[in-house]
């Protein structure tokens, strides 16, 4: 059983998909945080995220970051995750380990950006999540206070429509609702009920 979570910044992705992967009992892999460690990475290493012989070559080093740096949650990282995501070697390079983690035996449960529509074609059940912006700004402000990081949130609204904006206009497997996803807008819902509304999609399409 492969789960397909896509959708925009903040829109929740992440602790729906991690929750659907703990009631079922299924793998999970948050996709972002690889895009993430590719652009903390060339952050770390003082490199252009845009440019794209570097960050092609820290794809291929990536193992370098552990996906439990605590930087790789910073609004900066996020920035230049987004960068290096146009990037059609980064995109090759981080392929077959996000295949390769679909494939595991008990069912997997992936999120990101393309997971539904290039990573996993053909999963069993692809949601789309989404929400309002301004929900969505909210919810990323709170997340990066509760972090220590100073901000306001016209600047977190401002950096996710940007983001969202990179995201959806490349060329490379951009931010996209499969034909055959669920939309779930999230706008209106806690955790709780978006969890329910995914689990009757999921349970619907075991039959
Ligand atoms: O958590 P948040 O919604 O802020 O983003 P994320 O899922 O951590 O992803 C960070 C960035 O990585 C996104 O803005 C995308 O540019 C990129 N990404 C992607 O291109 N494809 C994916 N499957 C996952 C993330």
């Amino acid at each position: 059983m492969i789960i397909a979570v896509d959708g925009p910044v903040a829109a929740g992705k992440g602790t729906l998909a991690k929750r659907i992967a703990a009631k079922y009992g299924y793998t999970y892999l948050d996709t972002g945080a690889l895009y993430r460690a590719v652009g903390l990475f060339m952050l770390r290493h003082k490199q252009d995220p845009s440019d794209h012989a570097l960050a092609a070559a820290a794809a291929r080093n990536v193992h370098e970051i552990s996906l439990d740096d605590p930087d790789l949650r910073k609004e900066e990282t996020g920035n230049a995750a987004s960068v290096v995501a146009v990037n059609n070697d980064v995109r090759a390079a981080l392929l077959d380990y996000q295949r390769s983690v679909a494939k595991h035996r008990d069912g997997a449960v992936l999120d990101g950006r393309d997971i539904g529509t290039v990573v996993c074609p053909n999963a069993d059940v692809k949601l789309f999540v989404t929400a309002s912006s301004e929900e969505r700004a909210h919810r990323r402000l709170a997340e990066l206070v509760a972090k220590g990081e100073t901000t306001s949130y016209e600047a977190v609204l401002k950096d996710l429509e940007e983001r969202d904006a990179r995201d959806r206009s490349r060329t490379s497997a951009p931010l996209a609702k499969a034909d055959d996803a669920h939309l779930l807008d999230t706008t209106k819902l806690d955790i709780e009920a978006a969890l329910e509304a995914a689990c009757r999609i999921i349970d619907a399409s075991k039959g």
